[in-house]
């Protein structure tokens, strides 16, 4: 089995040709934690893998929830890996992955990483389309890559998008995730439709159109951006206005094999 999280269909692509390639059940961890289905078994599989965006150079909030959650079988053959996708590099995301599972007793064989588009636009500037679809080509020859990895049971650290500076990067700069983290700093403008796309994708049910307009319930999200990325009409901006922590006019994004039907 596969278990993914995704804002953007970045790593639900990446998960997807990964559980097809080698011919496994892709389980989203946002409808897991939804139904609150937590019980897992990989022993006749004997292969189980997790694929997740980097966040703050950590795991993202939501997986960590999943995590403390989990029941998951495994025996000593059971083949574990993860894959992180990312916009620059891991920071220790693997080494606080490899802790979770840890704690439930599983070893981790193998650690893999594929650098796609930052979404992460309250900084960064979507590229141009050409730039889009390299990364998107990109990415799905390092999943072949991968995959000749996964067949040969390799073992060991295959991260090829990580820094010298992981270590610091993921002390001083993980812990800002928590404040970021905070819903009030997203706004809406007047483009907003009532479209309900934001309120149907939030994996953690945060959002609630009330009088036409979306609003934020908890004060605290996993700041996934799925919602500021599939709007329409591009009214979800995020940070200060006129700061250069702010989304606006930076683009928006959705990988080209992201589920439909929000
Ligand atoms: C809140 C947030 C924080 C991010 N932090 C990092 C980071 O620390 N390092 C990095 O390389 N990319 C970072 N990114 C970029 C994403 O990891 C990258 O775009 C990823 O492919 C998104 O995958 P998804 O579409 O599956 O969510 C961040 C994105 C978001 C939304
Ligand atoms: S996706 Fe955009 S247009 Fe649709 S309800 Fe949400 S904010 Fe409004
Ligand atoms: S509110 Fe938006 S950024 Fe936060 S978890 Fe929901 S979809 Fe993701």
């Amino acid at each position: 089995m596969v278990f993914y999280f995704s804002g953007s269909g970045n790593s639900y692509y990446a998960a997807k040709l990964l559980s097809e390639g080698i011919d496994t059940p892709l389980i989203s961890i946002a409808d897991s934690l939804k139904k609150m289905e937590m019980n897992f078994d990989a022993r006749q599989d004997k292969v189980c893998g997790f694929v997740m965006p980097v966040h703050f150079w950590g795991v993202p909030y939501i997986v960590t929830e999943f995590m403390k959650n989990i029941q998951l079988k495994t025996n000593d053959d059971t083949y574990v890996f993860v894959v992180f996708t990312c916009g620059g590099d891991t920071g220790q995301a693997p080494k606080q992955f490899e802790k979770m599972l840890k704690q439930l007793h599983i070893n981790l064989n193998a650690v893999f990483s594929i650098k796609q588009i930052d979404i992460f636009v309250p900084i960064f500037r979507v590229p141009p389309k050409d730039k889009r679809n390299e990364e998107v080509l990109k990415a799905k020859i390092e999943c072949e890559n991968i995959l000749m990895h996964i067949n040969a049971r390799d073992n060991g650290d295959f991260n090829l998008n990580k820094n010298k500076l992981a270590y610091l990067e993921t002390k001083l700069l993980y812990p800002m995730y928590s404040y970021y983290r905070n819903t009030s700093k997203f706004r809406v403008s007047d483009m907003c439709t009532a479209c309900k796309k934001c309120e149907k994708i939030c994996p953690l049910h945060v959002i609630e159109i009330i009088d036409n307009k979306p609003v934020w319930k908890k004060k605290k999200c996993t700041l996934c951006l799925a919602c500021l990325h599939i709007c329409p009409s591009q009214a979800i901006n995020y940070g200060k206005v006129l700061f250069f922590f702010d989304s606006k006019n930076k683009g928006r994004y959705r990988n080209p094999y992201a589920p439909k039907g929000y």
